[in-house]
């Protein structure tokens, strides 16, 4: 497989503490890559290093199988990192032509075309003060696109914006991986965000990479189960063991037992618990989602 990035090792210390620490991510081209860590895990850091806007304490960075990071690798990247600054009183057009007469080589049709890529191609006399916060978030996209980049880096691309806003900018970058056959790596600290259109999934953790997987292999490690609430769950899980011969189960939280084996007997356990005077408030057949999953790898609740 052709790769767009990899990093080895790669660390960044800060005061001696590593706020990146031997992370090695591998971007496959034409994957969306979802780079997924809660608030402080080092997304922004890696990023900033990755297109050289931070220094590098040890470690590699590859891109496009090269380790010399130079102009012309640079120029096959666009990045969008932190909020996008815009003059407001300007339009969306005159920003983008104020930032292509800067880097110099995009020709003037490009700005069209990076509008119409985001979809504001017909919002051209507005200015940018007037623009919501996901038009801002999308004109910012299409700068990042000026120049034609094959890959692009967009940092927490949907940070405070409504659902719908949300929705819009995903379907943004599913249409710039399909259409326009883009690689993409986006941060995020929100799982259901990137799960639905992540290609490739890695988590970062205080600075480590826990894992890097694709989507389909980690589809099939949810598990699935039978989810009981109950009144009484040390009673529900005395029964569950003794008289149904069930192990494979645990109490997820006060009242609610996951059972992950006999899947076909949920109508066994519910006469078994009611008729010893167990309350079974629900019991339906679930499948665990990556939210959970995200929260048993970080330990603790998402900063979701
Ligand atoms: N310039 C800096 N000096 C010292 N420490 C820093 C600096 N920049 C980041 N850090 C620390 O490095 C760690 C990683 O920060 P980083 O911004 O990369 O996280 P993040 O995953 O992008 O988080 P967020 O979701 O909040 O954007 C944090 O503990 C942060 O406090
Ligand atoms: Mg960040």
């Amino acid at each position: 497989m052709e790769h767009v990035l990899r990093t080895y090792n790669l660390t960044k210390t800060y005061k001696n503490v590593n706020a990146v620490d031997s992370l090695n991510i591998n971007v496959g081209r034409g994957d969306i890559y979802g780079f997924l860590g809660k608030n402080g895990a080092g997304k922004t850091t890696t990023i900033k290093m990755i297109m050289g806007l931070s220094k590098v304490s040890s470690g590699e960075i590859e891109l496009f199988g090269n380790k010399a990071l130079d102009n012309k690798c640079y120029g096959r990247i666009g990045s969008l990192i932190d909020y996008p600054g815009f003059y407001l009183n300007l339009t969306g057009e005159e920003n983008l032509e104020i930032h292509r007469r800067m880097i110099g080589f995009a020709g003037k049709d490009s700005i069209r075309n990076a509008l119409e890529m985001v979809g504001l191609k017909d919002i051209q006399g507005k200015k940018v003060k007037n623009f919501s916060l996901g038009m801002k978030q999308r004109l910012g996209i299409a700068r990042a696109l000026l120049h034609h980049p094959e890959f692009l880096i967009l940092d927490e691309p949907t940070n405070g914006l409504d659902p719908i806003g949300i929705k819009e900018i995903r379907e943004l970058i599913l249409n710039l991986n399909k259409k326009y056959e883009i690689t993409l790596l986006i941060s995020s600290h929100i799982l259901s965000e990137v799960q639905l259109l992540a290609t490739k999934i890695g988590i970062i953790h205080k600075g480590r990479l826990l894992e890097e997987i694709s989507y389909d292999e980690l589809q099939k490690r949810n598990r699935h189960y039978i989810q009981l609430k109950v009144d009484n769950d040390k009673k529900a899980s005395f029964l569950l063991e003794k008289n149904l011969g069930i192990n494979d189960y645990v109490i997820w939280e006060d009242g609610l037992i996951r059972v992950y084996e006999k899947l076909n007997e949920g109508w066994n356990i519910n006469k078994t618990l009611v008729s010893n005077d167990v309350r079974v408030d629900e019991i339906y057949i679930t499948v665990d989602n990556l939210e959970d999953y995200f929260i048993r790898l970080t330990g603790g609740e998402s900063n979701a």
